[in-house]
């Protein structure tokens, strides 16, 4: 399949490039678009057949459920059976915005956008280009992020290009996502709000609201989790991640500092992603062979969470052999920051301790 681009202006996209993508959407297509968070890949919601593309062409478990984009909150009755008054605070309060409410669903929802459950996710998202696009198809579009399954998610054209090339119809093209990191998800279907997912919206600002917000713990891969998509492996470079972990900057340092030269000492390729503080400290030695990569200054995680994935997708193509990333501040949107390393990680990480000889071992 040819793949086609539509270069739009992130803040007023023309209106004609729109209706041809939602053109596109509405006879079954599948289009990749520009969201605050990351990029989407859409498809028309109400279409079982459409929505099975999206799935084949991430190569996606189909027992992972889509979200459903719309373009005004009213839409939201079309979708769900029931809009609780907590879901109503939250549409007043963070919608369009990087929020998405899980609910129960109307029966008129296909099954392969929720996996078989009886809830659906929603959200309505606040880029000028995916509001014009929803709205164009007049259909609530399912959409999830627009990557290879397990890969870090697009937060450029050119990552949903690296990815999905030949395999979807086009790809509209609004410049860089100004979040970085998917939204925040919250399950609104039980007595207690449950957050999945953390994201651009923060659980401090949730609870704000709310008040009591209950939130999802790691899940093994035997289990039944809140969300599906907890379980797997999420955000992966190729090479494998390690999160290192030391109480001060002084112990990261010198952890990072031992790390990198026992590794160079073995001819690898390493990536250290870390501070600017750290990456500049790091930088004071010459050493070939070493990637870095900065987040951002350390107060502003804000920067981290819209460099993260442009990062992950670099080092791999920078050909690291591993890759050390500095464990960010949990305050704030720091704490969706880390959820994603830790995904990327697979859990793995160095607290400052061990001997080298106890350290776990760094294999593939
Ligand atoms: O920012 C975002 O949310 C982006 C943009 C494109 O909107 N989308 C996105 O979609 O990140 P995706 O599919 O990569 O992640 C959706 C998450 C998955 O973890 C999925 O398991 C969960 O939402 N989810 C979807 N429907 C659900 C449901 N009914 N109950 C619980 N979790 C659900
Ligand atoms: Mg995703």
């Amino acid at each position: 399949m040819q793949t086609r681009i539509y270069k739009v202006d992130p803040w007023a996209p023309d209106p004609i490039v729109i209706e041809e993508a939602a053109g596109l959407l509405a006879s079954g297509e599948v289009v990749a678009f520009p969201t605050e968070t990351v990029y989407g890949l859409g498809a028309n919601g109400l279409d079982s057949r459409a929505v099975k593309k999206i799935f084949a062409a991430k190569g996606r478990p189909a027992d992972n459920p889509l979200i459903l984009h719309i373009a005004e909150p009213e839409t939201l009755h079309e979708i769900v059976a029931d809009i609780p008054e907590r879901a109503q605070i939250l549409i007043r309060r963070f919608w369009p915005g990087p929020l998405t409410m899980v609910l129960p669903k109307k029966p008129e929802i296909p099954s392969e956008v929720t996996a078989g459950l009886s809830t659906v996710a929603v959200r309505m998202p606040a880029h000028p280009v995916a509001k014009a696009l929803i709205a164009a198809a007049g259909v609530p579009v399912a959409a999830p992020s627009a990557n290879i399954s397990g890969r870090p998610s697009p937060t450029r054209a050119e990552h949903v290009w690296e990815d999905l090339a030949g395999k979807i119809a086009a790809v509209v093209d609004g410049g860089q996502c100004g979040i970085g990191l998917e939204s925040t998800v919250i399950d609104l279907s039980g007595e207690v709000p449950y957050l999945l997912r953390p994201g651009g919206i923060t659980l401090e600002q949730l609870e704000a609201v709310l008040g009591r917000v209950e939130v999802a713990g790691e899940v093994a891969a035997s289990q039944t989790p809140k969300a599906p998509g907890m379980k797997y492996r999420h955000y992966a470079p190729k090479a494998p991640l390690w999160i290192v972990n030391a109480e001060t900057t002084t112990q990261t340092l010198s952890l990072l500092n031992r790390l990198v030269e026992e590794d160079l000492a073995r001819n690898e390729k390493v990536a250290v992603i870390a501070s600017a503080e750290t990456v500049a400290a790091l930088e004071e030695k010459a050493r070939p062979g070493l990637i870095l990569r900065s987040l951002g200054s350390r107060n502003e995680p804000a920067v981290a969470a819209q460099n993260l994935f442009a990062i992950l997708r670099e080092v791999d193509k920078a050909g690291a052999d591993v890759i050390y990333a500095e464990a960010v501040g949990t305050a704030g949107i720091g704490a969706a920051v880390m959820n994603r390393l830790y995904k990327a990680a697979g859990g793995r990480v160095i607290n400052p301790d061990p001997e080298p000889s106890e350290r776990p071992g760094r294999a593939k």
